[in-house]
Protein backbone atom coordinates (compact mmCIF):
# COMPACT_ATOMS: atom_id res chain seq x y z
CA UNK A 1 0.00 0.00 0.00
CA UNK A 2 0.88 3.58 -0.81
CA UNK A 3 2.45 5.42 2.08
CA UNK A 4 0.01 8.37 1.23
CA UNK A 5 -2.79 6.11 3.30
CA UNK A 6 -3.04 7.61 6.89
CA UNK A 7 -4.70 5.52 9.20
CA UNK A 8 -5.53 7.00 12.16
CA UNK A 9 -6.11 4.57 14.97
CA UNK A 10 -6.85 6.76 18.26
CA UNK A 11 -8.67 4.78 20.54
CA UNK A 12 -11.15 7.32 21.39
CA UNK A 13 -12.28 7.57 17.42
CA UNK A 14 -11.82 3.52 17.61
CA UNK A 15 -14.37 3.42 20.27
CA UNK A 16 -16.87 5.68 18.42
CA UNK A 17 -15.95 3.73 15.15
CA UNK A 18 -17.51 0.80 16.94
CA UNK A 19 -20.74 2.27 17.96
CA UNK A 20 -21.42 3.73 14.06
CA UNK A 21 -20.81 0.26 12.47
CA UNK A 22 -23.17 -1.34 15.08
CA UNK A 23 -27.10 -1.18 13.17
CA UNK A 24 -28.60 -0.75 16.49
CA UNK A 25 -27.22 2.73 16.48
CA UNK A 26 -30.16 5.72 15.75
CA UNK A 27 -29.87 8.39 13.52
CA UNK A 28 -29.18 10.71 16.12
CA UNK A 29 -26.57 8.59 17.98
CA UNK A 30 -24.95 8.20 14.46
CA UNK A 31 -24.93 11.43 12.81
CA UNK A 32 -22.91 12.92 16.69
CA UNK A 33 -20.70 10.19 16.33
CA UNK A 34 -19.83 10.86 12.79
CA UNK A 35 -19.41 14.85 13.95
CA UNK A 36 -17.62 14.11 16.46
CA UNK A 37 -15.46 11.82 14.91
CA UNK A 38 -14.31 14.24 12.23
CA UNK A 39 -13.22 16.32 14.78
CA UNK A 40 -11.02 14.08 16.48
CA UNK A 41 -9.70 13.63 12.84
CA UNK A 42 -8.64 16.75 11.56
CA UNK A 43 -7.23 16.93 15.49
CA UNK A 44 -4.23 13.93 14.27
CA UNK A 45 -4.60 15.53 10.41
CA UNK A 46 -3.92 19.23 11.46
CA UNK A 47 -0.69 18.54 12.88
CA UNK A 48 1.82 18.94 10.38
CA UNK A 49 0.21 21.68 9.48
CA UNK A 50 2.23 24.64 9.08
CA UNK A 51 1.95 28.74 10.92
CA UNK A 52 3.00 31.76 10.56
CA UNK A 53 4.44 34.14 13.07
CA UNK A 54 2.25 37.16 13.84
CA UNK A 55 2.70 39.77 16.39
CA UNK A 56 -0.04 40.34 19.25
CA UNK A 57 -0.62 42.41 22.59
CA UNK A 58 -1.85 40.74 25.77
CA UNK A 59 -3.44 42.97 28.38
CA UNK A 60 0.08 43.17 29.55
CA UNK A 61 2.11 43.49 26.45
CA UNK A 62 3.52 42.53 23.02
CA UNK A 63 4.31 39.32 22.01
CA UNK A 64 4.82 37.09 19.03
CA UNK A 65 2.31 34.31 18.66
CA UNK A 66 1.55 31.67 15.66
CA UNK A 67 -1.60 31.11 13.77
CA UNK A 68 -2.27 29.05 11.03
CA UNK A 69 -0.66 29.36 7.55
CA UNK A 70 -2.75 27.80 4.93
CA UNK A 71 -6.62 29.27 4.06
CA UNK A 72 -8.71 25.99 5.00
CA UNK A 73 -11.50 24.84 2.66
CA UNK A 74 -13.70 21.90 3.27
CA UNK A 75 -15.83 19.97 0.63
CA UNK A 76 -18.11 18.04 1.67
CA UNK A 77 -19.38 15.22 -1.24
CA UNK A 78 -22.93 15.52 -0.71
CA UNK A 79 -24.94 14.26 1.08
CA UNK A 80 -23.17 12.13 3.59
CA UNK A 81 -20.23 14.82 3.51
CA UNK A 82 -21.96 17.74 5.17
CA UNK A 83 -22.09 15.74 8.96
CA UNK A 84 -18.25 15.43 8.69
CA UNK A 85 -17.78 19.34 7.61
CA UNK A 86 -20.07 20.52 10.74
CA UNK A 87 -17.64 18.48 12.84
CA UNK A 88 -14.39 20.38 11.43
CA UNK A 89 -16.05 23.26 11.60
CA UNK A 90 -16.12 22.89 15.06
CA UNK A 91 -12.61 23.11 15.50
CA UNK A 92 -11.71 25.35 12.53
CA UNK A 93 -14.24 27.74 12.47
CA UNK A 94 -13.38 30.03 9.68
CA UNK A 95 -12.61 27.46 7.11
CA UNK A 96 -15.10 28.09 3.94
CA UNK A 97 -17.48 25.44 2.46
CA UNK A 98 -17.77 24.17 -0.94
CA UNK A 99 -19.97 21.55 -1.57
CA UNK A 100 -19.88 18.71 -4.77
CA UNK A 101 -23.46 17.10 -5.10
CA UNK A 102 -22.59 13.86 -6.41
CA UNK A 103 -24.33 10.21 -6.07
CA UNK A 104 -23.52 6.87 -7.25
CA UNK A 105 -25.87 5.53 -10.37
CA UNK A 106 -27.30 2.14 -8.24
CA UNK A 107 -26.56 -0.21 -11.71
CA UNK A 108 -23.09 1.27 -12.99
CA UNK A 109 -21.53 2.64 -9.61
CA UNK A 110 -20.40 5.73 -11.08
CA UNK A 111 -20.43 9.09 -9.53
CA UNK A 112 -23.21 11.67 -10.84
CA UNK A 113 -23.16 14.69 -10.51
CA UNK A 114 -25.57 17.47 -9.75
CA UNK A 115 -24.09 20.09 -7.41
CA UNK A 116 -21.17 22.67 -6.98
CA UNK A 117 -20.64 25.47 -5.78
CA UNK A 118 -17.28 26.68 -4.59
CA UNK A 119 -15.59 29.54 -2.15
CA UNK A 120 -14.05 31.96 -4.56
CA UNK A 121 -10.43 31.90 -5.38
CA UNK A 122 -10.77 28.06 -4.43
CA UNK A 123 -7.09 27.63 -5.69
CA UNK A 124 -5.79 29.60 -3.19
CA UNK A 125 -6.90 26.87 -0.19
CA UNK A 126 -5.87 23.80 1.65
CA UNK A 127 -8.64 21.69 0.69
CA UNK A 128 -10.28 18.51 2.65
CA UNK A 129 -12.42 17.06 0.40
CA UNK A 130 -14.87 14.94 3.37
CA UNK A 131 -16.98 11.97 2.82
CA UNK A 132 -17.35 9.41 5.16
CA UNK A 133 -17.30 6.49 2.95
CA UNK A 134 -14.53 5.49 -0.12
CA UNK A 135 -15.58 2.66 -1.75
CA UNK A 136 -15.03 1.74 -5.75
CA UNK A 137 -13.63 5.93 -5.25
CA UNK A 138 -15.14 6.48 -8.51
CA UNK A 139 -17.20 9.82 -6.16
CA UNK A 140 -13.69 10.78 -4.43
CA UNK A 141 -11.93 10.73 -7.92
CA UNK A 142 -14.70 12.96 -9.32
CA UNK A 143 -14.26 15.50 -6.48
CA UNK A 144 -10.47 15.73 -6.96
CA UNK A 145 -10.66 16.12 -10.51
CA UNK A 146 -13.54 18.87 -10.01
CA UNK A 147 -11.11 20.70 -7.86
CA UNK A 148 -7.81 20.26 -9.77
CA UNK A 149 -10.27 21.80 -12.79
CA UNK A 150 -9.99 24.62 -10.63
CA UNK A 151 -6.51 24.61 -10.43
CA UNK A 152 -6.45 23.28 -6.25
CA UNK A 153 -3.53 22.66 -5.94
CA UNK A 154 -2.94 21.48 -1.90
CA UNK A 155 -5.83 18.75 -1.75
CA UNK A 156 -6.16 15.93 1.24
CA UNK A 157 -9.01 13.44 1.22
CA UNK A 158 -10.66 12.59 4.44
CA UNK A 159 -12.55 9.66 4.85
CA UNK A 160 -14.51 7.32 7.87
CA UNK A 161 -14.00 4.37 6.05
CA UNK A 162 -12.47 2.97 3.17
CA UNK A 163 -12.51 0.13 0.83
CA UNK A 164 -8.88 -1.33 -0.37
CA UNK A 165 -10.42 -0.95 -4.07
CA UNK A 166 -10.97 3.11 -3.60
CA UNK A 167 -7.70 3.57 -1.99
CA UNK A 168 -5.97 1.95 -4.69
CA UNK A 169 -8.05 3.73 -7.47
CA UNK A 170 -7.31 7.36 -5.37
CA UNK A 171 -3.72 6.40 -5.58
CA UNK A 172 -3.12 5.06 -8.85
CA UNK A 173 -4.90 8.43 -10.35
CA UNK A 174 -3.82 10.86 -7.59
CA UNK A 175 -0.97 9.35 -5.99
CA UNK A 176 0.31 12.95 -4.45
CA UNK A 177 -2.99 13.52 -2.51
CA UNK A 178 -3.19 12.00 0.92
CA UNK A 179 -5.74 9.99 2.40
CA UNK A 180 -6.75 9.61 5.67
CA UNK A 181 -9.24 7.06 7.18
CA UNK A 182 -9.78 5.63 10.20
CA UNK A 183 -10.24 2.03 9.16
CA UNK A 184 -9.34 -0.19 5.73
CA UNK A 185 -12.20 -2.52 5.76
CA UNK A 186 -12.16 -5.97 3.68
CA UNK A 187 -13.40 -5.00 0.75
CA UNK A 188 -16.76 -4.69 -1.35
CA UNK A 189 -19.96 -6.05 -1.90
CA UNK A 190 -21.44 -6.99 -5.15
CA UNK A 191 -23.57 -3.96 -4.59
CA UNK A 192 -20.38 -1.48 -4.16
CA UNK A 193 -21.10 -1.50 -0.19
CA UNK A 194 -17.80 -1.80 2.10
CA UNK A 195 -17.94 -5.31 3.85
CA UNK A 196 -18.01 -4.64 7.03
CA UNK A 197 -18.39 -1.35 6.64
CA UNK A 198 -21.60 0.60 8.75
CA UNK A 199 -24.08 0.17 5.57
CA UNK A 200 -25.53 3.63 3.72
CA UNK A 201 -23.55 6.31 5.30
CA UNK A 202 -25.94 9.15 3.68
CA UNK A 203 -29.52 6.98 4.86
CA UNK A 204 -27.86 6.39 8.58
CA UNK A 205 -26.98 10.14 8.78
CA UNK A 206 -30.44 11.17 7.44
CA UNK A 207 -32.47 8.76 8.75
CA UNK A 208 -33.90 8.27 5.34
CA UNK A 209 -34.23 4.49 5.19
C1 LIG B 1 -21.93 7.41 -0.84
C2 LIG B 1 -20.79 8.02 -0.03
C3 LIG B 1 -19.83 8.40 -1.11
C4 LIG B 1 -20.01 7.34 -2.14
C5 LIG B 1 -18.86 6.38 -2.07
O1 LIG B 1 -22.75 8.41 -1.36
O2 LIG B 1 -21.20 9.08 0.80
O3 LIG B 1 -20.08 9.69 -1.66
O4 LIG B 1 -21.24 6.67 -1.83
O5 LIG B 1 -18.94 5.43 -3.05
P1 LIG B 1 -17.86 5.31 -4.20
O6 LIG B 1 -16.51 5.39 -3.58
O7 LIG B 1 -18.13 3.94 -4.78
O8 LIG B 1 -18.11 6.39 -5.20
P2 LIG B 1 -24.04 8.07 -2.23
O9 LIG B 1 -23.67 7.98 -3.67
O10 LIG B 1 -24.74 6.89 -1.64
O11 LIG B 1 -24.88 9.39 -2.09
P3 LIG B 1 -25.60 10.04 -0.81
O12 LIG B 1 -24.52 10.59 0.07
O13 LIG B 1 -26.43 11.11 -1.42
O14 LIG B 1 -26.41 8.98 -0.12
N1 LIG C 1 -21.66 4.33 0.14
C1 LIG C 1 -22.10 4.09 1.39
O1 LIG C 1 -22.80 4.92 1.98
N2 LIG C 1 -21.73 2.94 1.98
C2 LIG C 1 -20.95 2.03 1.37
O2 LIG C 1 -20.65 0.99 1.98
C3 LIG C 1 -20.52 2.29 0.05
C4 LIG C 1 -20.88 3.46 -0.53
Amino acid sequence: MNNNVHLIEHPLIQHKLTLMRDKTTTTKEFRELAKEVSALMVYEISRDMKLREVEIETPIGKTKGKVLKDEIALVPILRAGIVMAEGILDLIPTAKVGHIGLYRDPKTLMPVEYYCKLPRNIDKYKVFIVDPMLATGGSGAKAIEILKSKKVKDIVFVCLISAPEGIELINKRFPEIPIYTISIDERLNSHGYIVPGLGDAGDRIFGTK
